[in-house]
């Protein structure tokens, strides 16, 4: 279970938020994918990224494998969903493919407005540096670059200047603005992850991508990163989607949807511990 002590309780937690640390961030936060505005009284939010009739076959003859077989599923706005399912559900297939990173065998995904099937590698690379976050399991940072220049080489190679104040709102919410000098070598895994987080959300990305960032922390760090990552959604306007198998971290969404054998095998509004074990073990897991 994750340290209730870090603050990183799941949905119970009424502790402090970024927007009351940082003051009115939540109005400077980008607009949401696609977004009108979703209108009092309770209409359905906009959709940050859809996905429809997803087919992706892994391999080829006797060793294929149909990762996923026709997952259609739209991820709203302004909101963090995860993806859980058992092992070889088709998680981090379905996950690369909504981000861009891989392609589909058929189906369409788009993101906002934009249809990336069809698009160019290029325009897909463009697309992808200037409109999504990533946070892999395995951090990804440069080892020979500092903290600060890891979170903002995304935003360089995009040709892009950052937004200072956002910066520092992203660095000082994720605790991180003692340690920009140092090289990912010289922080804690919790530390790197966090890293990664803020150049994740640095360029203020339409949608971020998440795939068990806990996995490779320890409870407590793990809890830190899950809190930032549900605050950024509540508190600076971000949308989430995040994968993965740990009922505890998918308790800190605000929906889940359940993969098994490459389809869609079931929704959560408001994921438990509870209702996560019985959904997972429902689906064979
Ligand atoms: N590059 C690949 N080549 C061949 N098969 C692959 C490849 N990537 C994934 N697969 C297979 O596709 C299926 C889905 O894999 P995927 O990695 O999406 O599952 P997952 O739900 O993320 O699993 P885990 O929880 O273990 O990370 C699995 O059967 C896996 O073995
Ligand atoms: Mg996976």
């Amino acid at each position: 279970m994750y340290d209730s002590t870090t603050g990183g309780t799941p949905r119970s937690d009424t502790g402090k938020d970024i927007g009351s640390r940082y003051g009115d961030v939540r109005g400077a936060a980008p607009a949401a994918a696609g977004s009108a505005a979703v209108p009092a009284g309770g209409a359905p939010r906009a959709v940050a990224v859809g996905v429809r009739d997803a087919v992706k076959v892994h391999g080829s003859g006797d060793t294929a494998v149909r990762a996923l077989d026709g997952v259609s599923l739209d991820f709203p706005a302004d909101r963090f969903t995860v993806i859980m399912g058992p092992s070889g559900s088709g998680k981090s297939t379905l996950l690369h493919a909504l981000a861009g990173l891989d392609t589909l065998d058929a189906g369409r995904v788009r993101i906002g407005s934009t249809e990336l099937t069809g698009l160019s590698d290029a325009a897909l690379t463009r697309f992808r540096r200037e409109r999504v976050g990533f946070v892999f399991q395995s951090f990804n940072l440069l080892p020979t670059m500092s903290a600060e220049d890891n979170i903002l080489l995304g935003l360089h190679l995009a040709g892009r200047r950052p937004d200072r104040d956002w910066f520092d709102v992203v660095v000082g919410a994720l605790g991180l603005a003692s340690r920009l000098r140092h090289r990912p070598g010289e922080l804690s895994g919790g530390q790197q992850q966090r890293v990664a987080c803020a150049r994740a959300l640095v360029g203020r990305p339409q949608v971020v991508f998440a795939d068990e960032p806990t996995g490779s922390l320890d409870s407590r760090s793990g809890g830190e990163v899950l809190t930032f990552l549900r605050d950024s959604v509540r508190d600076l306007g971000q949308t989430v989607v995040m994968v993965t198998h740990d009922p505890v971290a998918a308790s800190y969404a605000d929906a889940g949807v359940l993969l098994a054998d490459g389809r869609v095998a079931g929704r959560l509004e408001e994921p438990t511990v509870p209702s996560v074990l019985a959904a997972l073990a429902g689906a064979g897991a």
